[in-house]
């Protein structure tokens, strides 16, 4: 099995949901984890599940919605442990269902400000010295939503993500940073819902295949995780 001993990762919105699941993960490949919620009690639970693993993990809050929430967390990583070298840009909302016609320009600007403008300062804060020691993983979490305008802001956040991904790879070709998205697939989580198709657990260990990358590998590229789904879906 791949290790990740001794990186540090901070995975965004691992509280709960697929995030929690990427955390595991990856402390079970000897990396050490930064927890991140919206408020630091809402992680407690990830935290008790990491303590079977031999790694430091520890939680940061912070709420994304708001410029301010998401530099607090950036300050928080910063302060301790310092440097991050993998990053998962994990954590988003999801738009109320409606008619499309019917959602609220705040709605769509919530949409962006969490699942996009977050992510782009999160990369703006980690990357570049990430760059400078030759050596990051980011991954941004995209989706396979299509054909729902009930949820456009949603979905339309999710293609931004894939562009900015690329746009992003680019910038960083060379560097030893390799960026890329992943799908999860439709998975069983408080934003999937219970009519999903898969158990969140399904997400291991497509996941973590971004995050396991030799420094020759892709950048740029959108992973399935469902492609490497062991467990009966
Ligand atoms: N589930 C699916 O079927 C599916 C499909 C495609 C893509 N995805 C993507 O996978 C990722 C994780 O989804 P999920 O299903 O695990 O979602 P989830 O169960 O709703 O969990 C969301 C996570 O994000 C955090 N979060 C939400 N709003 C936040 C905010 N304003 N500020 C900071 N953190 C916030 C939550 O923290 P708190 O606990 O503190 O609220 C929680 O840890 C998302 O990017 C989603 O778009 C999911």
């Amino acid at each position: 099995m791949k290790r990740l001993d001794g990186k540090w990762a901070l995975v965004t919105g691992s509280s709960r949901g697929v995030g929690q699941q990427i955390a595991l993960g990856l402390a079970q490949r000897g990396c050490h984890v930064i927890v991140h919620g919206r408020v630091a009690s809402h992680c407690d639970e990830t935290l008790r599940l990491l303590e079977a693993c031999d790694i430091e993990a520890h939680i940061v809050a912070g709420d994304l919605k708001d410029v301010d929430g998401t530099n607090a967390l950036i300050q928080s990583v910063k302060e301790h442990p310092g440097r991050i070298d993998i990053l998962y840009n994990n954590a988003a909302i999801m738009n109320a269902w409606k008619p499309t016609w019917e959602i609220t320009p705040l709605e769509w600007m919530e949409s962006f400000q969490v699942n996009l403008f977050a992510m782009v300062m999160l990369c703006n804060a980690f990357a570049p010295s990430m760059r400078d020691r030759g050596y990051g993983r980011i991954v941004n979490l995209s989706s396979g939503i299509q054909n729902v305008p009930q949820l456009a802001p949603y979905s339309a956040t999710k293609a931004a993500v894939d562009k900015y991904t690329r746009d992003l790879a680019y910038e960083l070709r060379d560097s030893g940073v390799l960026v890329n998205a992943l799908d999860p697939g439709w998975l069983k989580t408080d934003l999937g819902g219970p009519d999903a198709d898969h158990p969140v657990e399904t997400v291991l260990p497509g996941a973590l295949v971004p995050a396991l990358l030799d420094d020759n590998g892709h950048s740029g590229r959108l992973y399935a995780a469902q492609d490497y789904c062991m467990l009966e879906g």
